[in-house]
Protein backbone atom coordinates (compact mmCIF):
# COMPACT_ATOMS: atom_id res chain seq x y z
CA UNK A 1 0.00 0.00 0.00
CA UNK A 2 1.27 3.37 -0.67
CA UNK A 3 -0.20 7.08 -0.47
CA UNK A 4 -1.09 8.48 -3.95
CA UNK A 5 -1.81 11.76 -5.27
CA UNK A 6 -3.42 12.77 -7.94
CA UNK A 7 -4.60 16.00 -9.52
CA UNK A 8 -8.85 15.24 -10.60
CA UNK A 9 -10.84 18.29 -11.53
CA UNK A 10 -7.94 20.53 -9.92
CA UNK A 11 -7.74 18.88 -6.57
CA UNK A 12 -5.39 16.94 -5.35
CA UNK A 13 -6.62 13.63 -4.02
CA UNK A 14 -5.24 11.54 -1.68
CA UNK A 15 -5.62 7.53 -1.19
CA UNK A 16 -3.74 4.90 0.27
CA UNK A 17 -3.85 2.35 -2.67
CA UNK A 18 -2.40 -1.13 -3.62
CA UNK A 19 0.13 -1.59 -6.25
CA UNK A 20 -1.52 -1.88 -9.55
CA UNK A 21 -4.38 0.05 -9.07
CA UNK A 22 -5.84 1.39 -11.82
CA UNK A 23 -6.96 5.10 -12.43
CA UNK A 24 -10.79 3.74 -12.57
CA UNK A 25 -10.49 1.87 -9.15
CA UNK A 26 -8.53 5.05 -7.49
CA UNK A 27 -11.51 7.13 -8.44
CA UNK A 28 -14.61 4.67 -8.12
CA UNK A 29 -13.63 2.96 -5.51
CA UNK A 30 -10.90 4.75 -3.34
CA UNK A 31 -12.10 8.13 -4.00
CA UNK A 32 -16.33 6.91 -4.42
CA UNK A 33 -16.60 9.50 -7.69
CA UNK A 34 -18.73 6.50 -9.28
CA UNK A 35 -20.05 9.33 -12.22
CA UNK A 36 -16.92 7.21 -13.82
CA UNK A 37 -18.58 3.89 -14.65
CA UNK A 38 -17.06 0.47 -14.30
CA UNK A 39 -17.87 -1.89 -17.34
CA UNK A 40 -16.01 -4.51 -18.56
CA UNK A 41 -12.56 -3.53 -17.34
CA UNK A 42 -10.77 -4.70 -19.86
CA UNK A 43 -10.79 -1.56 -22.49
CA UNK A 44 -13.50 -2.10 -24.86
CA UNK A 45 -16.91 -1.15 -23.90
CA UNK A 46 -15.71 2.92 -23.12
CA UNK A 47 -18.13 3.28 -19.73
CA UNK A 48 -14.92 4.33 -17.47
CA UNK A 49 -13.40 7.02 -20.40
CA UNK A 50 -11.81 10.69 -18.31
CA UNK A 51 -9.23 12.98 -19.93
CA UNK A 52 -6.16 12.64 -19.03
CA UNK A 53 -4.53 15.53 -20.17
CA UNK A 54 -7.01 16.64 -22.03
CA UNK A 55 -6.96 13.40 -24.10
CA UNK A 56 -10.09 10.59 -23.88
CA UNK A 57 -8.41 7.88 -21.53
CA UNK A 58 -10.22 4.51 -20.51
CA UNK A 59 -9.22 4.69 -17.17
CA UNK A 60 -9.51 0.92 -16.80
CA UNK A 61 -6.55 -0.07 -19.12
CA UNK A 62 -4.11 2.50 -17.13
CA UNK A 63 -2.81 2.47 -13.47
CA UNK A 64 -3.24 5.34 -11.18
CA UNK A 65 0.51 5.66 -10.31
CA UNK A 66 1.33 6.07 -14.19
CA UNK A 67 -1.15 9.31 -13.82
CA UNK A 68 1.15 10.74 -11.76
CA UNK A 69 1.69 14.46 -12.64
CA UNK A 70 -0.82 14.81 -15.01
CA UNK A 71 -4.33 16.08 -14.81
CA UNK A 72 -7.30 13.90 -14.68
CA UNK A 73 -10.88 15.17 -15.10
CA UNK A 74 -13.68 13.05 -14.63
CA UNK A 75 -17.28 13.70 -15.35
CA UNK A 76 -18.03 15.41 -12.28
CA UNK A 77 -15.99 18.33 -12.95
CA UNK A 78 -16.84 19.34 -16.52
CA UNK A 79 -19.88 21.65 -15.95
CA UNK A 80 -18.09 25.20 -14.88
CA UNK A 81 -19.63 27.81 -13.01
CA UNK A 82 -23.52 26.40 -12.42
CA UNK A 83 -23.79 25.50 -16.20
CA UNK A 84 -23.58 22.42 -18.25
CA UNK A 85 -21.24 21.20 -20.76
CA UNK A 86 -21.99 22.05 -23.57
CA UNK A 87 -21.70 18.32 -24.56
CA UNK A 88 -23.94 17.49 -21.12
CA UNK A 89 -26.68 20.39 -21.70
CA UNK A 90 -27.14 18.61 -25.68
CA UNK A 91 -26.93 15.12 -24.07
CA UNK A 92 -30.28 16.00 -22.05
CA UNK A 93 -31.84 18.03 -24.87
CA UNK A 94 -31.85 15.61 -27.37
CA UNK A 95 -32.54 12.72 -24.76
CA UNK A 96 -29.79 10.85 -25.72
CA UNK A 97 -29.80 8.43 -22.96
CA UNK A 98 -32.00 5.80 -21.15
CA UNK A 99 -30.61 3.95 -18.20
CA UNK A 100 -27.48 6.23 -18.65
CA UNK A 101 -24.91 3.84 -17.52
CA UNK A 102 -22.86 4.79 -20.37
CA UNK A 103 -23.38 8.31 -20.53
CA UNK A 104 -20.69 9.76 -18.67
CA UNK A 105 -18.08 7.77 -20.82
CA UNK A 106 -19.66 8.88 -23.76
CA UNK A 107 -19.92 12.86 -22.60
CA UNK A 108 -16.81 12.74 -21.72
CA UNK A 109 -15.08 11.28 -25.20
CA UNK A 110 -17.38 13.71 -27.47
CA UNK A 111 -16.17 16.59 -24.85
CA UNK A 112 -12.44 15.92 -25.76
CA UNK A 113 -13.85 14.96 -29.65
CA UNK A 114 -15.37 18.92 -29.33
CA UNK A 115 -11.58 20.61 -28.05
CA UNK A 116 -9.85 19.15 -31.05
CA UNK A 117 -11.24 22.40 -32.34
CA UNK A 118 -11.47 20.08 -36.49
CA UNK A 119 -14.50 20.58 -38.36
CA UNK A 120 -17.12 17.69 -36.99
CA UNK A 121 -18.59 15.42 -39.46
CA UNK A 122 -21.34 12.47 -38.19
CA UNK A 123 -18.95 10.49 -39.85
CA UNK A 124 -15.87 11.65 -37.62
CA UNK A 125 -18.57 11.45 -34.37
CA UNK A 126 -19.10 7.87 -35.50
CA UNK A 127 -16.14 7.09 -35.84
CA UNK A 128 -15.09 8.10 -32.50
CA UNK A 129 -18.02 6.82 -30.82
CA UNK A 130 -18.32 3.50 -32.29
CA UNK A 131 -15.73 2.16 -29.33
CA UNK A 132 -18.33 3.10 -26.45
CA UNK A 133 -21.44 0.75 -26.23
CA UNK A 134 -24.70 1.41 -25.78
CA UNK A 135 -26.59 -1.44 -24.11
CA UNK A 136 -30.01 1.23 -24.63
CA UNK A 137 -28.98 1.51 -28.60
CA UNK A 138 -29.15 5.23 -28.28
CA UNK A 139 -26.61 5.43 -30.77
CA UNK A 140 -28.36 7.90 -33.03
CA UNK A 141 -29.94 10.23 -30.57
CA UNK A 142 -25.87 10.22 -29.28
CA UNK A 143 -24.44 11.23 -32.42
CA UNK A 144 -27.13 14.43 -32.79
CA UNK A 145 -26.02 15.85 -29.55
CA UNK A 146 -22.65 15.71 -30.08
CA UNK A 147 -23.09 17.44 -33.69
CA UNK A 148 -25.70 19.74 -32.14
CA UNK A 149 -22.84 20.38 -29.03
CA UNK A 150 -20.07 20.85 -31.83
CA UNK A 151 -21.97 24.07 -33.00
CA UNK A 152 -21.96 25.95 -29.66
CA UNK A 153 -19.04 28.62 -29.66
CA UNK A 154 -17.17 27.31 -26.54
CA UNK A 155 -16.80 23.73 -24.96
CA UNK A 156 -14.39 23.94 -22.37
S1 LIG B 1 -14.68 -0.35 -18.09
FE1 LIG B 1 -13.01 0.55 -19.14
S2 LIG B 1 -13.45 0.23 -21.25
FE2 LIG B 1 -15.04 -0.87 -20.19
S1 LIG C 1 -28.16 4.72 -22.12
FE1 LIG C 1 -28.22 2.71 -21.26
S2 LIG C 1 -26.31 1.86 -21.83
FE2 LIG C 1 -26.38 3.72 -22.91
Amino acid sequence: MAVLTLSVNGEPRSANIKTGTTLLEFLHDYLEMTGTRCGCEEGTCGACTVHLDGRATRSCMITAEACAGKRVATVEGLAADGRLHAVQQAFLSFEAFQCGFCTPGMIMEAAALLNDRKPLTEARVRLFMEGHVCRCGMYNDIVKAVLSAAKEPKHD
